[in-house]
């Protein structure tokens, strides 16, 4: 698959260079108005490079307002020519990718690559979509002239928002509180208009666009020298990290499907802390050479030792009734990095970490992340080809650690016993058995000095009824002063979750703040359920008005005893809010 640039002869975007679509089924269903010209050069679509997901949402656009008719399977075949053939290199994907892996966390603003996109097309929507694409400045301008014919107030967003003048005798009295309680009266100011012929936000972020996310870039020109269909076959070892439920380990095994970019996969996958397993069978397709979209279901699973109040809505056993999976092939095609989420609650999910399987043994990881010193305790190793003849003296964790005995071994897993003498080296510590290694397999500290409760901040939303709701998954995780003997400070090592109590406090933003009888609760293994949402009778704000929702902001706080008796407590922001009545298309591109 060469990658041929051609310059268009004719229509309307002249002597730009463009991609030419080949494939049949696009010309035919999409031809008609995207007229292609001699050299292949389709309008509009020989101009844009994008993810799947946008590729979809497009095509749908198509159906619902430009009278598009296409089946399922057309729009499917489509979406996964133009992904090979107009996507966006590995490169350039990383920097959105969090968007197709339905991340939740974290601010918009930490992504947005330049002030120019933060009042513009952030105002709207996931600024992931927009770094996600990749257009000549006239089709960026095209599709700002799109959002202004269909989204009215992107009007508002795109052009100078013009001020008139305010002359003193019209301004505003500012009244602002001072300190000792009394009343500050800021004297009028007058504002003078503002410039009229100021550059619109709209072109200043089309000018940052087109510099910054052109057409056609060196990386997409080597990636599409580089692509192939992934060889992906075979057995994978898998390590990932679910929050609230710690480390996990196991192995998928790939098979290939129908065509080269389609895959079947079984998947075993143990939760390190409490054993449980899983085992789910999938079915996955690779675009663009490397970027895998899949969905594993509950096949035969083995019930989790879940409790009621811990699982969330969608399955009785507090399991989802779907996995999707988005991952990016490594360029070796040798691992695999991403997530795997709930359907229809992305907010829940894991990050996963693939590689491939080879005869040579190989170490994932360990089920705790710390060990305190001095103390004697068990830790089970879970790894692929593991030698079934283990003696202790195979174990090393460096200096201090000494493994007294091999309680286990399997090839999947060793369980052993370890003495951590007194005054043991505090750091990470490396963890080889032969020739496998893993680097930075577990802690070894003196004592906890803290703890804190992460993410810092989160969103829920309220539902239940109508609208699915949005959980808050927490974990407390504790750490130890470091080499320095000081807390908070760049040297401090993190312990890994521990299970602390969880409660809410009330955050106070207004007088009489009741929120933390109403919002929702949390339960012991820091998963935040948010109530339901609408305006709930028992909740006035003043007597005899109608009930509110049962929004509002409170406190989520971890109390942990640890095993010296020490006490430790850390809190983070919770903000339970409304639904998310405008839902934005939400595209899935893991069918097949
Ligand atoms: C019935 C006419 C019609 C057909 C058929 C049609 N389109 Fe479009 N397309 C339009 C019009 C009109 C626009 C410009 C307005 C807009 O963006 O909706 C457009 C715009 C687009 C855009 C630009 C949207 C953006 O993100 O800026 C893309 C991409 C696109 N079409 C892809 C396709 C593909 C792929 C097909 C075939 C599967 C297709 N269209 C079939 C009429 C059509
Ligand atoms: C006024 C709100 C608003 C603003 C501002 C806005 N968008 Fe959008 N955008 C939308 C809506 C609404 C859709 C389509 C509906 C959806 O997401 O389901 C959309 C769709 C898109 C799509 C998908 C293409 C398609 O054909 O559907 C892209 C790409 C996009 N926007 C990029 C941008 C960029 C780049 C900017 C900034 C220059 C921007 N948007 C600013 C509201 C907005």
């Amino acid at each position: 698959m060469a990658l041929s640039i051609v310059h268009a002869q004719s229509g309307s975007q002249p002597d730009v260079a463009g991609i030419p679509i080949n494939d049949q089924l696009t010309i035919s269903k999409c031809g008609g108005c995207h007229r292609r010209d001699p050299a292949g050069l389709m309008t509009r679509i020989s101009y844009i490079r994008t993810t799947p997901e946008v590729w979809e949402q497009a095509i749908k656009r198509m159906i619902r307002l430009n009278g598009l008719s296409a089946t399922p399977q057309e729009v499917r075949d489509i979406v996964r020519y133009l992904s090979n053939n107009n996507g966006l290199a590995p490169e350039e994907m990383a920097a959105g990718f969090w968007e197709v892996e339905h991340r939740t966390q974290g601010y918009q603003d930490d992504h947005v690559s330049n002030p120019a996109l933060q009042k513009t097309c952030n105002n709207c929507h996931n600024i992931g979509r927009v770094l996600a694409q990749r257009r000549t400045r006239e089709d960026y301008q095209k599709l700002l002239a799109m959002h202004i014919g269909m989204f009215p107030s992107a009007e508002n967003v795109f052009r100078p928002q013009r001020t008139k003048a305010v002359p003193i005798e019209e301004a505003p009295v500012h009244l602002t509180a001072n300190d000792t309680g009394g009343i500050n009266r800021e004297a009028p100011r007058a504002t003078a208009a503002s410039a009229v012929n100021a550059k619109a936000p709209g072109a200043i972020a089309v000018d940052y666009l087109a510099t910054s996310q052109p057409l056609i870039t060196p990386e997409w020109t080597a990636w599409r020298a580089a692509m192939r269909a992934p060889k992906l076959a075979g057995t994978w070892l898998v390590s990932a990290y679910q929050p609230g439920r710690g480390r996990i380990y196991g192995q998928v095994v790939i098979t290939p499907g129908a065509s080269d970019d389609l895959f079947s996969t079984t998947t075993q996958l143990t939760y390190a802390s409490s054993g449980a397993s899983l085992k789910l069978t999938g079915k996955s397709i690779v675009y663009t050479g490397y970027s895998w979209r899949g969905r594993s279901g509950a096949a035969a699973m083995s019930p989790l030792p879940v409790t009621a109040a811990s699982a969330p809505v969608t399955a009785a056993s507090g399991i989802p009734a779907e996995w999707r999976e988005a991952m990016m092939v490594s360029r070796d095609g040798n691992s695999m990095d991403g997530r795997w989420f709930w359907s229809g609650f992305g907010e829940l999910g894991m990050d996963v970490h693939l590689v491939r399987a080879s005869a040579e043994p190989a170490i994932l990881g360990t089920d705790i992340s710390a060990l305190q010193s001095p103390s004697h305790g068990q830790v089970k190793i879970f790894g692929g080809n593991l030698p079934s003849s283990l003696q202790p003296s195979d174990f090393i964790f460096g200096p201090g650690i000494t493994v007294t005995k091999v309680v286990n071994a399997t090839p999947t897993l060793a369980t052993i016993e370890v003495d951590i003498a007194a005054k043991a080296p505090v750091g990470m510590r490396d963890l080889t058995i032969g020739r496998a290694g893993k680097i930075k397999a577990l802690a070894v500290y003196d004592k906890i000095a803290y703890i804190e409760v992460s993410p810092n901040a989160q969103i829920s939303r309220l539902g239940g009824i109508k609208w699915p709701k949005e959980f808050a998954q927490y974990e407390a995780r504790a750490y130890a002063a470091g080499p320095d003997g000081k807390p908070h400070t760049a040297d401090d090592l993190d312990l890994g979750p521990v299970s602390a109590q969880w409660s809410m406090e009330e955050f106070f933003s207004t007088p009489d703040d009741d929120d933390i009888l109403f919002v929702g609760k949390i339960d012991d293994s820091g998963l935040f359920t948010p109530s339901f949402e609408g305006p709930n009778p028992e909740r006035k704000k003043v007597n005899s008005n109608f009930g509110v929702d049962n929004y509002g902001d409170v406190w989520a706080v971890a109390t942990y005893k640890d095993a010296a008796g020490v006490t430790h407590k850390a809190k983070s922001y919770l903000v339970v809010t409304v639904p998310n009545y405008t839902l934005y298309d939400q595209p899935e591109v893991a069918q097949q």
